[in-house]
């Protein structure tokens, strides 16, 4: 357990974008109801998680984190969660069967809401009002009542996560996961692009594989891998009254948990030494994550690295890089070696999204498909080079069938972002792209795999 650490222990350090209420009272009251509220998920949940990131620390396995950028009151649909669960799913189909590795599920879900901002205000036609923070702590319509921050949001997104994530269980257990349905996976629109003919393939073999092994004895009955599956839930732990909130002690083991989501990961803009973020995250026993962006010293890594990870647990720690596709060659290798050399265990993640977005002629904030493949290509280029397993990638995307990155096999157009762009906040890849990118990760999978079996021979 962390030393000298309470969970409101955080309110001593410095708290970067962190929102301010007006009324003190309001906001106690919200906390005062969440704390009283079910736990969303078990420590033991969160436990089975890190010894499956330990799996992928030992090179064995593949993260696959991925979900919106900020989820929203106003998308909050069956079956928006049920397409983006299913997506997720086809690309761990994908990274399992053509790159050979298992692959751990994490949703950007079930509680991704507070973001941080570059800008405190945000001016439309003379206007200026604050700018908006994510549906957990005001609202995106440009008006004043609707930007001031409401602690009374916190509670909506308490059960908005607590009935996403009840749908997320059920899906990955109750029978939608079951491998034999990987046929009924298939979505419509996909039909348009090259990739969806590729899965079928993939799926017909699945199916075939499964023939075999029902005539051999092999059943979801009997092996209940084949039924259902283990997806996990994760989002920034960014507004800390909610997380403290919602922090508990274990029965079992007595440590502190942030039982808001399995793993929480720092973000870029509060992961700086004397961090509030990093002093509340030290605390718990979840599985972290932490983003990596070109400002981030080796030196700095390391003080990181052992404040929140003292023991070395592996499973632990996961470093998310996102540098931009044009710097992370450069950028990434100095991290990778310091990292090795210091021996700390760590999943070394990929968000090729953050560090590549840029405003389309159309006006539109997007991200090309192609930078986000440059950034992932040179992201395993670094590990091949550095003998470190490229463990897994982090996106933002979305099951619907939106225009929101320009790119990809069926190609989306700046003239066409405005036809479904729907994000609350950054451009995500819709589901034809992120079916695409699965496919490209596993070519890159193999190519890790045939090298270690060279250089083993
Ligand atoms: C995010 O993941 O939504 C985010 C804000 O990323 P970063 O902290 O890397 O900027
Ligand atoms: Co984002």
């Amino acid at each position: 357990m962390a030393k000298n650490w309470t969970p409101d222990g955080w309110k001593a350090f410095e708290a970067k974008h962190l929102p301010k209420y007006d009324d003190p009272a309001m906001l106690e009251a919200a906390e005062a109801t969440l704390a009283t509220y079910p736990p969303l998920v078990f420590a033991g949940e969160a436990r089975a998680l890190q010894s499956e990131l330990a799996q992928v620390c030992a090179g064995k396995g593949f993260l696959l984190q991925g979900g919106d950028c900020a989820e929203s009151f106003a998308e909050f649909h069956p079956d928006n969660i049920r397409d983006t669960f299913r997506v997720l799913l086809q690309m761990a189909v994908v990274l399992t069967f053509a790159g050979k590795q298992p692959v751990v599920k994490v949703g950007r879900m079930a509680g991704q809401f507070a973001k941080p901002r570059s800008a405190p205000t945000e001016t439309k036609d003379g206007k200026e009002l604050p700018s908006y923070l994510g549906d957990i702590i005001n609202g995106i319509d440009f008006d004043d009542q609707t930007r001031v921050n409401d602690p009374q949001r916190m509670v909506r997104a308490y059960g908005q996560a607590a009935a996403t994530l009840n749908l997320l269980r059920a899906f990955a257990t109750g029978g939608y996961a079951n491998l034999r349905q990987i046929h009924q996976w298939t979505l419509e629109f996909m039909g348009r692009s090259p990739w969806a003919e590729k899965f079928k393939d993939i799926a017909d073999r699945i199916g075939d594989a499964l023939d075999f092994m029902a005539a051999c004895g092999i059943n979801p009955e009997n092996v209940p891998q084949l039924k259902g599956t283990s997806f996990y839930t994760s989002h920034e732990a960014l507004l800390l009254p909610y997380e403290q909130a919602m922090t508990r002690r274990d029965s079992l083991t007595g440590d502190w948990y942030d039982t808001s989501a399995h793993m929480l990961w720092i973000g870029d803009r509060t992961r700086f030494e004397g961090s509030a973020h990093v002093e509340y995250l030290r605390g718990v026993g979840n599985p972290i994550g932490m983003k990596c962006g070109p400002s981030l010293e080796p030196d700095a890594l390391l003080k990181m690295l052992d404040t929140l990870n003292p023991g070395r647990v592996p499973g632990r720690m996961t470093l998310i890089s996102r540098f931009g596709h044009d710097k992370v060659e450069a950028g990434l290798p100095r991290l990778v070696r310091a990292v090795a050399r210091e021996g700390h265990p760590v999943v070394w993640s990929c968000d090729p999204m953050h560090g590549n977005v840029i405003k389309s002629d159309s006006g539109y904030k997007t991200r090309p498909f192609d930078r986000i493949l440059a950034e992932v290509k040179g992201f395993f280029a670094v590990h091949r080079a550095e003998g470190t397993h490229a463990g897994g990638i982090h996106i933002e995307m979305t099951g619907q069938d939106v225009t929101e990155c320009v790119g990809g096999a069926v190609a989306i157009t700046d003239d066409g972002l405005a036809d479904r762009y729907h994000t609350h906040c950054d451009p995500r890849l819709n589901a034809a792209q992120s079916l695409e990118l699965a496919f490209l990760l596993a070519e890159m999978l193999n190519m890790e795999l045939e090298q270690r079996t060279a250089d083993a021979a």
